[in-house]
């Protein structure tokens, strides 16, 4: 009786972290790519981008801080200094994921490894709102720069 209970038990660990390992694998699908891989089929955006968004050299703007800073601080900065910090695929350092050093075309229209290769537009599954601009250009920036951004600024 004891050992068909643990077994039973066994298999429900074994079906729960089945379902788990199914779920997060899913989510892992997404990847980021860094802006470079948008260029082939956006050249367009992808040259404004380069040529006019701040965003594209941001990651020189928190280095040239990083002395003052603490480890971790340093840290700190790159939730909204590079793209997809602390995120599955997203930026880790800028030795193993140069490609996504700055906050680049994924961070307003999400990450975008499915649809970079299918180029299809229903596999991005982002809609650009201000709600995703607020993750960077929260209150507590926009009362300190006096700034707060326009759907259609600071793109392409
Ligand atoms: C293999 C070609 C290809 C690549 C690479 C590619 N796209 Fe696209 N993308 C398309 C096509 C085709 C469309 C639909 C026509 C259009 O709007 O230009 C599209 C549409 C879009 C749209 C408009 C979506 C809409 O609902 O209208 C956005 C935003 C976009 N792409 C972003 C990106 C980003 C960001 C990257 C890089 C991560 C990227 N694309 C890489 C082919 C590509
Ligand atoms: C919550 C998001 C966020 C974090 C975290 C953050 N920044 Fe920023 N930073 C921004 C935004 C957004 C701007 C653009 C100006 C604005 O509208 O606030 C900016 C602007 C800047 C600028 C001005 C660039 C220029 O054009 O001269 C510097 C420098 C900077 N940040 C450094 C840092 C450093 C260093 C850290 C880490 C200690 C940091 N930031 C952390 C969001 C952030
Ligand atoms: C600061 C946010 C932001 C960044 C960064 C950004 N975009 Fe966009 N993009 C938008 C907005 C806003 C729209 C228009 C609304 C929409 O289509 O969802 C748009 C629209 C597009 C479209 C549809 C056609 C058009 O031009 O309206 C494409 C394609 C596109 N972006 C590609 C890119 C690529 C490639 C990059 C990087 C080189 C990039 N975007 C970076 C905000 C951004
Ligand atoms: C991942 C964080 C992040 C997100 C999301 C984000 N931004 Fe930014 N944005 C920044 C940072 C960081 C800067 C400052 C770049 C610098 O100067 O180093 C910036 C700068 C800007 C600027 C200053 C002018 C310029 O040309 O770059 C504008 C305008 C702007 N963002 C608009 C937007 C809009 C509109 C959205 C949403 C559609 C958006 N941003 C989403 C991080 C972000």
């Amino acid at each position: 009786m004891l050992k068909s209970i643990a077994i039973l038990i066994c298999f429900g660990i074994m079906w729960v972290s089945c379902f788990a390992a199914g779920g997060e694998a899913q989510e892992r699908n997404v990847l980021y790519v860094g802006s470079e891989a948008c260029k082939e089929c956006h050249d367009a955006q992808f040259k404004s981008f380069m040529a006019n968004s701040k965003k594209a050299g941001s990651f020189a703007n928190i280095l040239r801080m990083q002395k003052k800073l603490s480890d971790s601080e340093f840290r700190d900065c790159f939730k909204c200094h590079t793209t997809g910090y602390g995120e599955p695929g997203g930026f880790r350092s800028a030795e193993k994921t140069p490609h996504l050093k700055n906050p680049g075309c994924e961070v307003c229209h999400g990450a975008g490894s499915i649809h970079a290769e299918s180029g299809d537009p229903s596999d991005l599954k982002v809609k650009v709102s201000l709600k995703v601009c607020n993750r960077c250009h929260n209150s507590e920036r926009v009362a300190a720069f006096g700034f707060k951004p326009i759907l259609y600024s600071g793109g392409h």
